[in-house]
């Protein structure tokens, strides 16, 4: 139960939604959720990740490889397509006329059953069609995709035709190189192949190879294509696409089952073009042989211990638990579990929006839940900004910083790809000079602050001494030559910087950012002491020669003016002067708005000269330092700052629903919780920023329901020493269960509104302090306990 995403029906209008909604992947390709008679027209997309490229002055974005999927077919001459046909479900326009007396086009197909689905346990996408022809047959065509887990470079299709009547049956089923770009074309000299199967030359293996324009970076779509039946089978070419047109006699209720097996191979470490195809090629031939059962079980083995790793149960509450699981399925289709060298962009491996960039959101807002169930992934993503270290000093140098100033939009080198005119103005068509790329500085504590999250978890210095400790210390030094040192107030400032609220750019102190700023201080002096014990040599060359040392670092961790809750009011102002905006309500400010596109903020933005905020700023301080502040100041800062804030970022709502939880309030936590869980399986996220389109899913969201779930409700806190469970079960739920790993160990968590159960795995390395309401208790390997709450 709970594991079926299903839409029913079919409608133009959700292509892109459902494109998005009905994604597979796997860390390593991601594959669009669009039927298989699809083209670039609606979006269909296979985005390999670490792969990107630029056209000219263009934004440079994740490339779009060849679709292998494309299947089109024919009966008795007539092509079935959702799109063509005419659809008796939702009353198209050729069924209405003949309603309307008109006369139908009988050679038309109807459409009349489409059904859409993907199973969340075993990661595999679902497409059935039914559809009435001309000449009165039925014929459904199903297909089932994965890409597969346990073999990266593949995407495996079934794909079956079953008719009511015997007919001439074509299949068109191929490589088309014609593909969806915003940015495009990426790829040239597309060259097309068609290589012999060894014994059975029928089935040969087909093939596009191209490279992309910047880099010259090979890669190849290679299709080893089947009909288990036989039939006729011919090879067709056109300048980007190779294709087999497959000619079955097909009899009334004998299925004709096509399998594909596509391998995605790209030369990201160097290799040439024929290696690169070779290997393309390669897979798909032995894909073929093992043939699609095996394929099918050697993948879902890999979702089996995935689940068994974070499956959360929630009982009560059906939608959130659908919810949740789809948020969790959307984070494991795109984790780079065996790579260290791309980290998750802010929308996936779901198209070339936001130019398939990776944000803080990584660190903020997936972080958890890959720290909680898969560390190792956690490392992966932190090992990442490792990689990317040389483009954060250069980022920095060319600011004329110190230190390591990390890309807001970054991709596989740590460059910046975030512009300067990062959106379009929707009235006058145009640029609008923006922040983020140069003001966001709290980037660099976000980063570091994910590297100290993993340390801390795991207890292992492995990521510290490999790297780790280098780049928190580049970000101290980055802050330390940002900062400014008020004589006056004998106090270090942070001037001139745009926090998570994008909507009011270049301000003084913003306290999210200072507060950041103070903990990648502290991040830094012990991370290099770390260093010193573990890698002396290195810990003296990263000092030497240079002006800034640990104790000047100190001494600005030490003098770093945090903006403070008012004594009275509890309340912390977001940034110096922000009380000073106009207080006005938010619908009355989007009343002002003379488009719906039109952004807020920007240099005229509406927002900027008011108290509207875009997303949670102050009160995702409260939720990441929840220690350091009481809970009236949570409460008070809540009820002020949710009112003015846009939750126009999609990375607000679940901060929202974690500080209700921590205060106790989980009801009013709830709604943001679903909000954040919803938002891909709904579509009801911001399309267009500007003139921008800015669809596709939204990883840092889904990694939000996560932890409003799991830090939130359950409760749940991991410090690297001990773990503290404070439940606040929202009203519209039992109980909620989940597995973790904590401190090298795994254990299950049962919180229920009378006991929370822990049960540690046998083999934990060593037992584990939690604190449990107000009593502390160990839990050794093998032991379950019970704590009534
Ligand atoms: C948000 C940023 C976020 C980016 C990518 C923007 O709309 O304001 O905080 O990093 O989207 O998700």
């Amino acid at each position: 139960m709970s594991w079926i995403v299903r839409e029913s029906g079919f409608d133009p209008e959700r292509i892109a939604h459902h494109g998005n909604k009905f994604m597979i992947g796997n860390g390593v390709l991601g594959y669009r959720g669009t039927l298989e008679e699809f083209s670039k027209s609606e979006l269909t997309a296979t985005i390999v990740a670490g792969l990107y490229d630029q056209v000219g002055s263009k934004w440079r974005e994740p490339v779009n490889a060849p679709n292998g999927l494309e299947t089109n077919v024919f009966w008795n001459g007539t092509r079935l397509s959702v799109l063509e046909a005419g659809n008796v479900a939702t009353g198209d326009s050729a069924v209405k006329s003949e309603s309307a007396g008109g006369e139908r086009d009988r050679s038309r197909p109807e459409l009349v059953a489409h059904e859409q689905s993907l199973n969340l346990r075993q990661a595999v996408h679902r497409r059935r069609s039914v559809f009435r022809t001309g000449d009165g047959a039925e014929v459904t065509i199903t297909s089932e995709r994965f890409c597969s887990a346990a073999r990266t470079e593949l995407i495996v299709c079934r794909f079956t035709v079953e008719s009511s009547q015997d007919g001439e049956l074509t299949i068109v089923t191929g490589i088309n190189g014609d593909v969806w770009d915003i940015n495009g074309p990426h790829l040239v000299r597309m060259e097309s192949g068609a290589h012999a199967a060894g014994d059975d030359a029928t089935w040969e293996v087909v093939s596009l190879t191209a490279s992309t324009q910047e880099l010259g970076l090979p890669i190849t779509v290679a299709e080893a294509a089947e009909v288990a039946s036989g039939g006729e089978h011919e090879v067709l070419r056109e300048d980007l696409s190779i294709r087999r047109r497959i000619h079955v006699r097909c009899r009334a209720g004998e299925p004709v089952v096509l399998v594909k097996a596509v391998a995605v191979v790209a030369g990201l470490e160097g290799e040439t073009a024929n290696q690169v195809q070779a290997a393309a090629i390669q897979s798909a031939r032995e894909a073929r042989q093992l043939g699609y059962d095996r394929l099918l079980s050697e993948h879902a083995e890999y979702w089996e211990r995935k689940w068994s790793a974070s499956d959360i149960i929630v009982v009560g509450d059906d939608e959130a638990q659908l919810a949740l699981r789809y948020s969790m399925y959307q984070l494991h289709i795109i984790a780079p579990e065996r790579s260290e060298k791309v980290s998750i962009p802010a929308r996936g491996l779901s198209g070339q929006v936001y130019k398939g960039a990776v944000f803080w959101d990584t660190e903020m807002f997936m972080l958890p839940f890959f720290l909680y169930t898969q560390p190792e992934v956690a490392r992966n993503l932190m090992m990442y900004r490792v990689h990317t270290l040389g483009g954060a000093k250069r980022k920095a140098a060319e600011y004329g910083y110190e230190g390591a100033f990390y890309a807001w939009e970054s991709q596989e080198t740590g460059e910046d790809a975030c512009t300067l005119f990062n959106v379009n103005d929707v009235f006058t068509g145009r640029p609008m000079r923006t922040y983020f790329r140069d003001k966001q500085v709290h980037i660099s504590a976000d980063v570091a602050y994910g590297i100290w999250q993993v340390y801390a978890f795991t207890g292992d210095d492995r990521l510290l001494l490999d790297g780790g400790a280098e780049v928190a210390w580049e970000c101290a030094k980055f802050f330390y030559s940002y900062g400014y040192f008020n004589p006056r107030k004998q106090r270090y400032e942070i001037l001139d910087v745009t926090g998570p609220d994008e909507y009011h750019e270049r301000v003084n102190n913003n306290a999210f950012t200072n507060r950041m700023v103070k903990e990648c201080l502290r991040i830094a002096l012990d991370a290099m002491e770390t260093l010193k014990r573990g890698n002396s040599e290195r810990y003296e060359q990263l000092l030497a020669g240079s002006h800034i040392q640990p104790e000047h670092i100190r001494d600005m961790y030490e003098r770093l003016y945090v903006p403070e809750p008012d004594a009275q009011s509890g309340l912390i102002e977001q940034f110096d002067r922000y009380y000073a905006l106009e207080d006005v309500a938010l619908p009355q400010l989007k009343s002002r708005m003379l488009h719906p596109h039109e952004y807020l903020g920007g240099g005229n933005g509406l927002a900027t000269t008011t108290q509207i905020l875009k997303q949670a700023d102050v009160v995702l301080m409260l939720h990441l330092f929840k220690d350091d502040y009481d809970p009236a100041i949570k409460k008070a800062n809540w009820a002020y700052y949710e009112p003015r804030t846009e939750h126009g970022s999609s990375l607000s709502a679940c901060i929202y629903a974690l500080v209700a939880a921590d205060t106790g309030s989980p009801d009013w936590g709830y709604p943001y919780f679903m909000r954040t869980a919803t938002i891909d399986l709904t579509g009801d996220a911001k399309q267009y920023v500007g003139d921008l389109y800015i669809g596709g899913t939204h990883p840092a969201a889904n990694g939000g329901a996560w932890m409003a779930a799991v830090l939130g409700f359950a409760g749940l806190r991991y410090d690297g020493d001990k773990a503290v469970l404070r439940p606040a079960l929202p009203s519209a739920w039992q109980a909620i269960e989940f597995p973790v790993r904590l401190g090298g160990g795994s254990y299950r968590i049962r919180v229920s509104r009378e006991e929370v159960v822990i049960t540690a795995h046998g083999d934990n390395p060593a037992g584990l302090r939690f604190t449990v309401g107000e009593g502390e208790l160990a839990v050794a390997p093998g032991q379950e306990v019970r704590i009534p709450v």
